[in-house]
């Protein structure tokens, strides 16, 4: 059974909080009503009760909410997540992405295409790019991500051709053509928008390279898991950008 080791992540649980806490067996995690000493977790398992707080193993999902340093707006891991199986990104895969941020979608991808696939992602401002760098360094799967400083060309890429590629910039258009050239046949492209004009301004680019569109919103609604008064929260993330979906058609 895997146990705690000095070093690594736990998901504490308290009341309806989480907190995202590395096990360092000099320091404590305080809360309202008492102390965890991170040392007496050592050699435990994971999924533990320890007075009030709940131990769990972090899932990506909460490194990426609870854990990442954020220098620009994260993409949501419900619309990482869901453009990562969009995208049809498996074991083995070759994904671009651009621009990186923060890093958050390049961990999803990373762990998606797993070790024998590689992300390139490029972020052009360098103390973004510090930021990315350090998140990948400390949470990343896998060590399949090749990050670039420096703005998105194909040529940077040489001869790699893509399984399917990720854009996530302010303007997305005039890139159109450039990411259709570095992708397979047929292969998907996905682009993350947060107002509507962009994706009215994207669509009027994408013809005669891609087709088979599609744009979605996701838009998820948590409910309180109490049995006795079990309903909707009473508040919710109403809107955090459009995706468009579309494949590549070859000339
Ligand atoms: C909203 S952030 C991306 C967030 C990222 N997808 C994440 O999950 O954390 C947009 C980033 O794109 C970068 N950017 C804009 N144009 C770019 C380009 N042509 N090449 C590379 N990066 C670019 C910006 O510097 C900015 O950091």
């Amino acid at each position: 059974m895997e146990t705690i080791k000095e070093g690594d992540l736990v998901l504490i649980r308290f009341k309806d909080r989480r907190y995202l806490k590395r096990v360092e067996s000099d320091k404590n995690f305080s809360y309202k009503g008492g102390v965890l000493h991170y040392k007496d977790l050592v050699g435990k398992p994971f999924g533990i009760t320890v007075g009030e707080l709940q131990i769990f193993k972090p899932t990506l999902e909460e490194i990426i909410l609870y854990g990442i340093r954020r220098e620009t707006q994260i993409v949501y891991p419900k619309d990482t997540f869901y453009a990562a199986h969009k995208l049809d990104l498996r074991e083995g895969k070759k994904v671009l992405e651009f621009g990186t941020g923060s890093g958050a979608t390049a961990l999803v991808f990373s762990s998606a295409v797993g070790p024998s696939g590689k992300v390139y992602t490029f972020e052009r401002e360098e103390r973004i790019y510090r930021v990315a760098k350090k998140n990948l360094e400390r949470f990343a799967p896998y060590d399949n991500v090749v990050l670039f400083n420096e703005p998105f060309s194909p040529e940077r890429v040489g001869e790699v051709e893509f399984d399917a590629a990720f854009v996530d910039v302010r303007e997305p258009w005039p890139f159109v053509e450039a990411v259709w050239s570095v992708l397979k046949p047929s292969a998907p492209v996905g682009f993350l928008l947060p107002t509507a004009n962009q994706v009215q301004e994207l669509l009027r680019h994408l013809r005669p390279f891609f087709g088979d569109v599609e744009v979605v919103e996701i838009l998820t609604r948590p409910y309180k898991p109490n049995p006795d008064r079990f309903r909707p929260e009473d508040q919710m993330v109403a809107h955090t950008a459009y995706l468009l979906f579309a494949k590549k058609l070859s000339k």
